[in-house]
């Protein structure tokens, strides 16, 4: 099996520390679709996000989703990357769509003390807490639907990715 990999959550979630270690354990290689952009582009999310709009954002992040896409290869995606339905769609035929599940408040624990949190442009202009409260609640349904499969991200990466390797054998 190569077919490529997405890898779907909110933000917190830990879809590029498993991803990265999926793709070594697999020997795939790795590719985040929000590093991409900023390479290709020379700007970081928040620089798209203030001079194009959440708009021009989304629009940049399907490209790229079609462009990094290839065989043998572990794609953790934005964590809006599943609210247009194409790319919905595009994962779920290209390859296995994982969704790495974790309740909002763990979410928010992890984004509080991550040192790229304060980069990271508010989605909502709420609380963090309340926030991921509100991303969950809008967007749980449809990272459920394209998945297919849903792992708890509450375990720590090792264990993460040795119960994917377990469902994709
Ligand atoms: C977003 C999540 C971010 C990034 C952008 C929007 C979202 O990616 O694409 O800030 O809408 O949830 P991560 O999930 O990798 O943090």
């Amino acid at each position: 099996m190569t077919q490529p990999i997405f890898m779907v959550g909110a933000r917190g979630c830990g879809k590029t520390t498993v991803g990265n270690q999926l793709a070594q354990a697999l020997g795939y290689d790795f590719v985040d679709t929000d590093l991409f952009m900023q390479q290709i582009s020379s700007m970081t999310v928040a620089e798209v996000v203030a001079q194009e709009g959440w708009h021009g954002f989304r629009q940049r992040e399907s490209r790229a989703l079609q462009d990094v896409t290839v065989r043998s290869r572990v794609i953790a995606t934005g964590g809006g990357m599943v609210l247009s339905e194409s790319n919905r769609r595009f994962m779920s035929d290209m390859g296995s769509v994982i969704y790495l599940h974790a309740p909002a408040e763990i979410l928010a624990q992890r984004l509080e003390v991550s040192p790229q949190n304060h980069q990271r442009p508010t989605l909502t202009g709420r609380p963090i807490a309340e926030e991921m409260a509100d991303v969950l609640a809008s967007r749980e349904a449809l990272y459920r639907g394209v998945a297919h499969h849903v792992i708890d991200a509450t375990q720590d990466p090792l264990a993460i990715v040795a119960s994917i390797m377990r469902i994709l054998r």
